[in-house]
Order: structure tokens, then C-alpha cells, then sequence
């Protein structure tokens, strides 16, 4: 894990509301595992006063992390103003990201929303499975593209709440038809989105006993265990009551979850 002032290649709108950063640290990325996540300080001086974190969405020429975003509030719209050649204080990469299943078995990635983020640049490790990526949105216009992400060959579907484009419905629809249409096969499933839908989709694989393992967002004021802001419960299955995000997490077995009380 290093702090680093981090130089901001580009910073670009790819959809309604949606960047894509890129920020210049070979030294992030020689550590970086998917899943993981960094803590920004979104601007130079120091209003908003805490970082913020973000997944690492991808890699670009070996020298370049990438951030996808979405601005809901103070700190992801100063992030959203700063321009190419400026610098930001970056620490990471952070937390435990996602286990890699063995090669040649089937992963079916699930995003809604913004929560695609991390599972980019999980596929981008994935690139020689069989890959079934399922991302939902609430609307068309806030479908990421994912063309730089070079993930072409993957089989891709998308929903959307309003059906503008896609399945109209939620994205756990999709999962819960290929997993009752694959008679053998048992897939591994990588999660991250809205709780709602982390939540069905926990519920499913349990059902179906099949290996899940999510990215869960909670607040961060500290992103280093020292604050006790990001505590989640675990489930009766584990030793100790309280998970932290920030170090134990962002990525857990979704049976090591109290979902009822999440
Ligand atoms: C491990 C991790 C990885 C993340 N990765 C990404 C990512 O790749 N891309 C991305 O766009 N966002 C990501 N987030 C969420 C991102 O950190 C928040 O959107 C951001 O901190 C909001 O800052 P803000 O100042 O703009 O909003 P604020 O002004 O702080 O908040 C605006 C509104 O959003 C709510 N909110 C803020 N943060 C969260 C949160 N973490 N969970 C639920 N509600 C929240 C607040 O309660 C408030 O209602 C991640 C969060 C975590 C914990
Ligand atoms: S964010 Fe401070 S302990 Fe996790």
C-alpha cells in the first residue's frame, strides 16, 4: 500500500452522470488485485476533508489505474472537475479483493449500476474463461461502455428497470434463468452492486449451493480499520460478529453475511 500524489491522465463523462479516470501509478498497480480499492482525495485543497473510496476498474499501458465513477454527491463532483495534469493525494490499493477460481470453470459476473467497476477489471483477469457478464441499470443512458476495456469475446446481456434497452427487469433475473438452464455446470458468481440486488443474489446461490462471493459498499471515513465505520455483521457461520469493509472486505464470501441486518 503506498500514498502518493497520483497524476490524472484523463477524466472523461462515458455516460449520464459516469467518469472514467485514468491516474498515472506504476507502484498501485504492481500491487493491485481486482476487487481491491483506493482512497482518493478528490481535490487539491482540503474541502471535502475525507478521501473517498473507489474500486480499480482497470489497467491501462502498464502505468495507468482506472477509476469509474459515478457523482452523487460534494466529493465525486470535485473529482468529476478535475482535469488532466493535476495531481491527487491516492492511497492503495486497499482491502481484499476477489479469489480467482480455477481456469476453465464458468464465472458469471453480475453489476448493477456503478458496481460494474470491479468486476472490469476482474474479467480483465478472467480473459481465458468462459465468462457470462450480467449488468443492470435503471435506464439506457446509464449504460457504461466498456469498449477500452478490451473485453471483446466475453458473453455479455443488460437490463434495464425501464426497458429502454435489454431485458426490461432486474439484472438477477438473468442470473436466476442461466443458472436454472445450466444442468451441470456448477459457475462461480462475482457480485457488486446496489444491496437489493447483492442481496438476491446471495439468495440465489445459496439456493442453488453455488460459490458467491460479493463486493459490498459501506462508508469509509478511514479505509485502514482505524475508524470502526464500515462494520457489517457476519452470519452465524463465522467466528466474530462484525466484519470490517475496509480490511476484511470490500469482497466477502456471500455466506459469511448477515444479509437481514446488512
Ligand atoms: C470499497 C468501495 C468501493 C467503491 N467503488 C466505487 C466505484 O468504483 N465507483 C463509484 O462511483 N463509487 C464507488 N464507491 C462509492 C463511493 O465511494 C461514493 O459514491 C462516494 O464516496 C460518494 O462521495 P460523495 O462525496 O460524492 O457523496 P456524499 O455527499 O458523501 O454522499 C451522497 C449520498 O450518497 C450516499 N453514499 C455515499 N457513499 C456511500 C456508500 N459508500 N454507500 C452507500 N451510500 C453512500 C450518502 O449517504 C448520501 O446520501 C465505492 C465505495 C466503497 C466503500
Ligand atoms: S473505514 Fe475506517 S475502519 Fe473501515
Amino acid at each position: 500500500m503506498t500514498e502518493q500524489k497520483t497524476e490524472i491522465i484523463f477524466n472523461s463523462q462515458v455516460a449520464s452522470g459516469t467518469f472514467l479516470m485514468g491516474m498515472r501509478s506504476p507502484e498501485i498497480i504492481a500491487e493491485a488485485a481486482p476487487g481491491q480499492f483506493v482512497m482518493i482525495r478528490v481535490s487539491p485543497g482540503l474541502d471535502p476533508i475525507l478521501r473517498r473510496p473507489f474500486s480499480i476498474c482497470g489497467i491501462q499501458r502498464d502505468d495507468i489505474f482506472l477509476v469509474l465513477y459515478r457523482v452523487i454527491g460534494k466529493g465525486t463532483l470535485a473529482l468529476s472537475r478535475v482535469t488532466q495534469g493535476e495531481t491527487l493525494s491516492v492511497l492503495g490499493p486497499l482491502g481484499r479483493g476477489f479469489n480467482l477460481p480455477e481456469k476453465g470453470r464458468k464465472a458469471i459476473l453480475v453489476s448493477g449500476g456503478i458496481g460494474i467497476a470491479p468486476l472490469i477489471f476482474l474479467a480483465q483477469k478472467m480473459h481465458d474463461m468462459d465468462i457470462l457478464f450480467l449488468s443492470g441499470y435503471r435506464s439506457k443512458k446509464e449504460i457504461v461502455p466498456v469498449g477500452w476495456a478490451g473485453l471483446s469475446g466475453i458473453k455479455t446481456f443488460i437490463s434495464t428497470d425501464d426497458g429502454t434497452i435489454g431485458h426490461k427487469g432486474p439484472i438477477t433475473d438473468l442470473l436466476e434463468t442461466d443458472i436454472s438452464g445450466s444442468s451441470h455446470e456448477i459457475p462461480f458468481v462475482f457480485s457488486c452492486g446496489p444491496l437489493p440486488m447483492l442481496k438476491r443474489v446471495a439468495e440465489t446461490t445459496l439456493e442453488h449451493q453455488i460459490p458467491c462471493q460479493v463486493s459490498v459498499e459501506t462508508h469509509m471515513a478511514c479505509g485502514l480499520g482505524a475508524c470502526q465505520g464500515c462494520a457489517v455483521r457476519t452470519s452465524s457461520q463465522v467466528n466474530r460478529t462484525y466484519f470490517h469493509v475496509c480490511q476484511d472486505g470490500p469482497v466477502f464470501d456471500s455466506r459469511s453475511l448477515d444479509w437481514k441486518n446488512l
